[in-house]
């Protein structure tokens, strides 16, 4: 039904732009009657996006986004428009006109979402009371941290029978709505009691800001993990996605789909604001669909058991089916995302991110690039180098997806790719063999990969050039910092290239980012390059620890040329040091 025009107009007039935008953009400074702040569809750092208030509209100057306030809403919110109509009638306490649904289920929809927004409300005020003691205990255990808490309006449903039910039955709701919604349950003889019990809450709420459901995680261990809000009038859970309120905001251009609501909260604390979880089905395809809507990138970081594995499986397939690029983020030394970013870090995390499988997609557009795929031979060579690429997968998963893409760019039935992979495999196992007994192995000892761990001729000085690197790579800008450094001081050849790869693209303009440098490596160097970048750097004091570091190189390139001068050179730094402070 079209929502009748004098009602957008009055919708309009009360809703100002300049209000509704501030909510969501600092407006700082202004150029005439216009005012200006960052863009919030764009990443910028000098503000190209104005408001004018004088004709309620809004544009930017440097993606082109603009028009009136509903349309903000549509591109802020990531709404259709009658729900972006329908958001600014609930700002203004507007109702918003008749549609085909009765008035009736509506008004009672309408009190279940009010009674889920005052349960969650009971929740998160408990968490400063004794009853949610036990549950704070749980978030500081889990390094949950107080942003997050209200980001997610996390809240303690306490360890009694009666304590959202008292709360909301004192509030006047009844307590069939309580069941209606899923937050109680009835006893066998008379009365209700909490369906929320001695748990973590998380709220769920949906892409319009509604309260639609909880999920409570045990504090602790113990069985089940999760209890989930059943289905209600106002909450299906295979048609929503936890955090998706909050992650179709997000400017990363992908979603992340992870299995536990704990990881969800743990990538959004280390920046990854675009994390999403099912609600304790596997995906759905409604839940695909939905994702699909929001992103034309998902990248599945399920976690690392067979369990993940197979469910991973099932999900690409869904989300293929609605036309998104799935990539699996593979993850080695932790059991999940929420691990693995506090054993090594959110650049790490970062990495893994950028590398998961566009890098093999990368490689073989490259490899295609070769080859004419119109001729038989073009065609033999590109499927003999594919399935090699493919071989070296370590992931059945990846492998199986890879597979699958080759087939479609050559034409040649997935069976046929499969074999040619599984007989590269071989190839590369005898190879292997051959390799280690070249380098005097016994066959119970793992080769040593040039992958995995960098040999040097010079460790000490090589160490040093590590730390450059991965310095860089937190803040090019820090590049200011080594106008004394040439590659060719690097002792580790593979160091100094990507040290002066880092110079290249930043005096192109360009950002030295992890992946655009592991894109321009090789396939070995780029494993030797993430290794690298997985051991953590420390950004605080960063440009000390870089005159270090580059004072370390010089030191060892000194001591090289010098010889037994050793001494000399020692009085010499220390001079240097001495002057500078
Ligand atoms: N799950 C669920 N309901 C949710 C979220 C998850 O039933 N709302 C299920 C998932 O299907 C998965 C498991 O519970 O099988 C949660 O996964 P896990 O990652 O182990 O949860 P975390 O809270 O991250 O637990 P841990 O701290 O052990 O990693
Ligand atoms: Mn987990």
């Amino acid at each position: 039904m079209a929502i009748p025009e004098r009602f957008l107009d009055e919708l309009i007039s009360r809703n100002d732009i300049v209000d509704v935008i501030s909510e969501y953009v600092a407006l700082t400074k202004r150029s005439g009657s216009n005012l200006f702040g960052l863009c919030p569809f764009h990443s910028e750092k000098t503000p190209s996006f104005s408001v004018a208030p004088d004709k309620q509209i809004y544009h930017c100057f440097g993606c082109g986004k603009g028009g009136g306030v509903i349309n903000f809403i549509m591109d802020i919110e990531n709404l259709p428009f009658r729900d972006a109509v329908a958001f600014l009638a609930r700002r203004v306490g507007m109702e918003m006109p008749e549609d085909d649904v009765p008035s009736q289920v509506r008004s009672y929809r309408a009190r279940l979402l009010e009674l889920n927004r005052d349960a969650a409300r009971y929740f998160y005020e408990n968490l400063s009371k004794p009853e949610g003691a036990a549950a704070v205990d749980y978030i500081n255990k889990r390094g949950i941290s107080a942003a997050m808490v209200k980001k997610f309006g996390l809240g303690a449903a306490p360890d009694v029978w009666n304590g959202l039910t008292g709360a909301m039955l004192d509030k006047g709701y009844s307590a069939g709505e309580l069941v209606d919604a899923g937050l109680a349950r009835r006893r066998k003889g008379s009365g209700i009691y909490d369906t929320f019990r001695n748990r973590l809450i998380f709220p769920v709420i949906d892409v319009r800001g509604s309260v639609i459901g909880f999920s409570g995680r045990i504090l602790g261990d113990g069985e089940p993990k999760y209890l989930n809000s059943p289905d209600t009038p106002v909450f299906i859970k295979s048609k929503n996605l936890f955090a998706l309120n909050l992650a179709k905001k997000s400017k990363r251009g992908m979603l992340i789909l992870v299995e536990g609501n704990v990881d969800v909260v743990s990538l959004h604390q280390a920046g990854f604001d675009c994390a999403v979880a099912s609600l304790g089905t596997s995906l759905t395809a409604e839940q695909a669909r939905l994702m699909s809507r929001y992103t034309q990138n998902v990248v599945i970081s399920y976690d690392s058991d067979s369990a993940g594995v197979k469910a991973a499986q099932r999900a690409i397939g869904l989300l293929e089916k609605t036309g998104v690029n799935v990539r699996v983020l593979r993850m080695e030394g932790a059991k999940d995302p929420d691990e693995f970013i506090k054993k090594n870090g959110p650049d790490a995390f970062s990495i893994l991110l950028d590398r998961s499988e566009n890098h093999i997609e990368y490689k073989l557009l490259v490899v295609k690039s070769k080859y004419d795929l119109d001729t038989d031979d073009g065609k033999i060579g590109f499927l003999k180098e594919a399935t090699e690429l493919l071989a070296s997968i370590p992931n059945a998963v990846e492998r199986e997806i890879y597979g699958r893409r080759v087939a479609e760019l050559s034409g040649v039935s997935v069976e046929a790719i499969k074999s040619e992979t599984a007989k590269a495999g071989r190839r590369i196992s005898i190879a292997r063999k051959k390799e280690r007994e070249r380098q005097n192995l016994r066959p119970d000892m793992t080769l040593q990969p040039a992958s995995r761990e960098l040999r040097y001729d010079n460790p000490a000085s090589a160490a040093a050039e590590e730390g450059v690197v991965r310095l860089l790579m937190i803040d090019n800008s820090l590049l200011s910092e080594t106008a004394g450094l040439a590659p060719e001081d690097f002792t580790s050849p593979f160091l100094g290239k990507i040290f002066e790869m880092v110079r290249e693209r930043t005096a192109a303009g360009e950002d030295a980012t992890a992946s655009s440098i592991a894109a321009q490596l090789t396939s070995d160097e780029a494993s030797q390059f993430t290794a690298l970048m997985q051991r953590p750097a420390s950004a605080s004091n960063a440009i000390q620890a870089l005159r270090d570091y580059i004072d370390k190189i010089k030191t060892e390139q000194l001591k090289s040329k010098a010889g037994d001068n050793l001494l000399a050179v020692r009085e010499r730094l220390r001079e240097k040091k001495g002057f500078g402070g």
